[in-house]
């Protein structure tokens, strides 16, 4: 029935590095596998980004609805099917983003996120998240600097408070979910850390 493997981390973890390494692991054993990310994915999800990198100032539940709307094309139109079809998906972002960005990050309702990761997901979870952990400033740097960095995204312009913020989320997060969850740290040399992922995606699957 499929396998699920998503990669959480703050911005500049190295999630999609790794994500792609997981990918041609499994391509290249003929394992049918797809790779897709968060926002994005769908046209919804493609727009989402474009706003997103607007500059446009959002509200935060205004933030917190539109993640959640992409997230259900998202699922409905290209997760779900692949997974029914016995498929490996490997996704870039998922809930857990939602409740690290949105709850810990802007503070919004913990129950409210949840209730609205399960409507938009149909109660989907990850066979496993990986999470790249790291300390913010090296993620920030990685990424091109934290206040006035070379890139225009919505978060990665955020104050580093909030980025810490993120972090100590996905912490708590997997800490309260070790079996579901593989905490890695994000500055081990990515080939290394390839093969623990890999390692471990082949006890899943
Ligand atoms: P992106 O350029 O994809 O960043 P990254 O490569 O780090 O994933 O931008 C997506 C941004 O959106 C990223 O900063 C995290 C944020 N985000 C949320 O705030 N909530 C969410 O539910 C998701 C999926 C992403």
């Amino acid at each position: 029935m499929g396998c699920f493997v998503v990669f959480e981390g703050g911005d500049g973890s190295g999630k999609s590095t790794q994500a792609r390494s997981l990918f041609r692991r499994l391509r290249n054993r003929g394992i049918k596998a797809l790779r897709t990310h968060e926002p994005g994915g769908t046209p919804l999800g493609q727009a989402l980004r474009r706003l997103l990198k607007s500059g446009e100032p959002m509200a935060p539940i205004s933030e917190l609805m539109l993640f959640e709307a992409a997230r259900a094309q998202l699922v409905q139109h290209v997760i779900r099917p692949f997974l029914d079809q016995g498929g490996v998906v490997i996704a870039d972002r998922f809930t857990s983003s939602t409740i690290a960005y949105q709850g810990y990050g802007r503070g919004l309702d913990r129950e409210l996120i949840e209730r609205l990761n399960r409507e938009a997901t149909g109660g989907l979870e990850p066979d496993l998240t990986v999470l790249l952990d790291l300390p913010v400033e090296t993620a920030l740097a990685r990424k091109g600097g934290a206040d006035g960095g070379k890139t225009e995204d919505t978060f990665d312009n955020a104050p580093v408070d909030f980025h810490r913020k993120i972090r100590r989320g996905y912490s708590a997060l997997a800490a309260s979910d070790p079996e579901g969850w593989l905490v890695l740290d994000g500055q081990r040399p990515p080939e290394e850390l390839s093969r623990e992922i890999w390692a471990k995606v082949q006890t899943v699957l």
